[in-house]
Order: structure tokens, then C-alpha cells, then sequence
């Protein structure tokens, strides 16, 4: 049965600021969505019946990508990522979605995984009304450590340009890779869910109007930018402390910026005891906050008595992969 893994992802910098054309960083986590399919008299989704309409993603790659009009298939997915939380679970599924059908169809082939990355950028942005940044669709396709960005970023490897023709005009992004060092592939992310759902839209939007009001504002955006770029070349260098540093930092802008929550901040606070750095991660609001550790069970259970549900993962996850 053609079958597919795409891993979820975590983005260590950048959010908010990477709506502005500075660089984004995320790598792959362990955690993901298997995705098979399999001919059947009539199509299924995870042993229920398949009603398009309710899964865009996987209803533009059925009909805009593959315009597949073979038998009826049974696709049984299976995640172990919070959806809806910064960890990039519909990309996930697009990508072994578009795998698992790219099996079916073309039994042998090697997978392309900058293809994939493109096929479930398209999938992102139909189900999102044109718009979708391609942070999450590439780190799942890619793995490893990933950045996106308006322009090129030193220090990173160019793997492909990609655009979008979005309501508010074209956008294009440069996508790029980072090697992760031995040392800190040794040290563990633990990704903690504060419980409830991470709105991005809505958290675009309120940044956007707070800049509009407090022009100051976009000060943090150059904040984030410069926080970026420093923990790029601590985790180029495999300087873990630094990276760590820079996190925390990244955490104090985004507060800033009023995208984290009470419950996110006492997360963060009770990860740092045991941490080299924490922050929120994602679009914020509610979502993920992530720590970075050499002791994951002990953040765990900070984050645990905090109140939240903890993931341990080590940074940079091998990308899209047949099963
Ligand atoms: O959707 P999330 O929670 O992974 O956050 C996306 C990051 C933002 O910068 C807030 C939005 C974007 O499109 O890049």
C-alpha cells in the first residue's frame, strides 16, 4: 500500500517579522503525518466517508495537481502533531498526502521533494484563500534546518525560489538549508501546547494594526531580524548557548509584539529552569512554546506542571519519505 511520512515543524526565529521580508528559521521535528491510500469501492478518509469540501488540502491534490479520476481511494491518516498549534500539521499532510499519491501513480519513481514542497505550497495556499507562506511546506518536504526569506541570507545554501499570487499581490521567497552540527543535533527541542489553538490570521492581523497604531513597533520587527540572524551563526558554529540566548531574546520581542499569553510566559518561565532558551513558537496566542535542552524530561515536566503538553524532538528531522 503506498504509504508516506512528512514531519511537522518548529520555527526556532522569525515569526511575525518574516510577514516583513526578514528571514524565518524552522526545522523539522520528529513528530508528523503518515498518510496511505488504497483502492476501494468507494472513497474514505480515516475509515469515514470522504466529503472534499471539508479537506481542501487533500481535495486540491486529488483534482488541481494529479487530476486523478481513477477508482475511489481509502486514505487512512495518521498524525502526532497538535493541528492548528504552529506545528505545521496540514503542511505535514499535504506532503505525505502528495507523496503517497505521487507512489501510487508512479510506482518506483524517486521522490522530488523541492516538487512536493511547491505541490503542497499550492495545496497551503488554496485551502487558505491564496494566502500561505511556504516556511511550513518547505521545512516538512526539505527537513533538516530551513530558511525562508524575502531576500538572500548569508551563511545558508539556496535551494529554490518560489512565489504566490496572493489577494494582496505576487510574493516570492527565497528558500534556504543550514547543515545542523553535531553538537547541537546532540541537544533536544521540547515543544510544549499551551491547550488551545494558535489563530495565525488573527495574529497577522493584530500585529499589522499595532504597527499601524505604535509605528515604534516596527523597531521589533529589526529586533527579531537582528535575534535571527545572531542565532543563525550560533547554530551554523554548533554554539548551543548562544542559540539559546538568542530564543530567549526572540521570546522578549515577541512579547512585545502582544502575540504571547499568560499561559505561554509561565510555560516559558518554568522551561528556562532547565533550558538554554525558550520561546513562544508560531503565530502565538495560544499554540506552542519550545525549549531548547539537554534535559527533555525535566522540561517536560516544567512544562507539565505549567500546565501544558509537552513533545520532546531532536532539531532537524530527515524531510518527506516513502514508507
Ligand atoms: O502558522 P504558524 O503558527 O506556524 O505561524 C506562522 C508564522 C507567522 O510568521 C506568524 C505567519 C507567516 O505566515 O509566516
Amino acid at each position: 500500500m503506498p504509504s508516506a511520512f512528512a514531519p511537522g515543524k518548529c520555527i526556532l526565529f522569525g515569526e511575525h517579522a518574516v510577514v516583513f521580508g526578514h528571514p524565518a528559521v524552522a526545522v523539522a521535528i520528529d513528530q508528523g503525518v503518515r498518510v496511505s491510500v488504497e483502492v476501494s469501492d468507494k472513497w474514505k478518509l480515516e475509515g469515514s466517508s470522504f466529503e472534499p469540501s471539508r479537506h481542501p488540502h487533500i481535495s486540491h491534490i486529488i483534482q488541481n495537481i494529479f487530476q486523478y479520476t481513477g477508482p475511489p481511494l481509502d486514505i487512512d491518516v495518521d498524525s502526532s502533531l497538535f493541528s492548528a498549534a504552529g506545528m505545521g500539521s496540514s503542511a505535514a499532510l499535504s506532503n505525505a498526502f502528495g507523496a503517497a499519491m505521487y507512489a501510487y501513480l508512479n510506482p518506483g519513481e524517486k521522490l522530488d521533494a523541492v516538487m512536493l514542497a511547491k505541490m503542497a505550497h499550492s495545496a497551503e495556499a488554496s485551502a487558505q484563500k491564496g494566502r500561505a507562506s511556504p516556511t511550513d511546506t518547505a521545512t516538512s518536504a526539505l527537513g533538516g534546518c530551513v530558511v525562508v526569506s524575502g531576500r538572500a541570507v548569508p551563511g545558508t545554501r539556496h535551494v529554490f525560489d518560489t512565489s504566490l499570487k496572493t489577494p494582496e499581490g505576487s510574493r516570492k521567497w527565497a528558500i534556504n538549508v543550514v547543515d545542523i552540527p553535531p553538537r547541537i543535533g546532540d541537544a533536544w527541542l521540547v515543544i510544549g501546547y499551551s491547550g488551545t489553538g494558535s489563530p495565525t490570521g488573527r495574529m497577522v492581523a493584530k500585529v499589522a494594526k499595532l504597527i499601524s497604531e505604535v509605528p515604534d513597533m516596527m523597531e521589533e520587527m529589526e529586533a527579531i531580524a537582528n535575534v535571527t540572524r545572531a542565532g543563525l551563526v550560533a547554530l551554523s558554529a554548533g554554539n548551543l548557548e548562544g542559540l539559546g540566548m538568542a530564543m530567549d531574546a526572540c521570546h522578549d520581542s515577541l512579547r512585545k509584539l502582544k502575540v504571547s499569553n499568560n499561559k505561554l510566559d509561565r510555560m516559558v518561565s518554568a522551561a528556562r529552569l532547565h533550558s538554554l532558551g525558550a520561546k513562544l513558537t508560531g503565530a502565538g496566542g495560544g499554540g506552542c512554546m519550545v525549549a531548547l535542552t539537554h534535559e527533555p524530561t525535566m522540561v517536560s515536566e516544567a512544562i507539565e506542571v505549567a500546565g501544558g503538553v509537552p513533545l520532546s524532538t531532536r532539531l532537524g528531522a530527515e524531510g518527506v519519505r516513502f514508507l
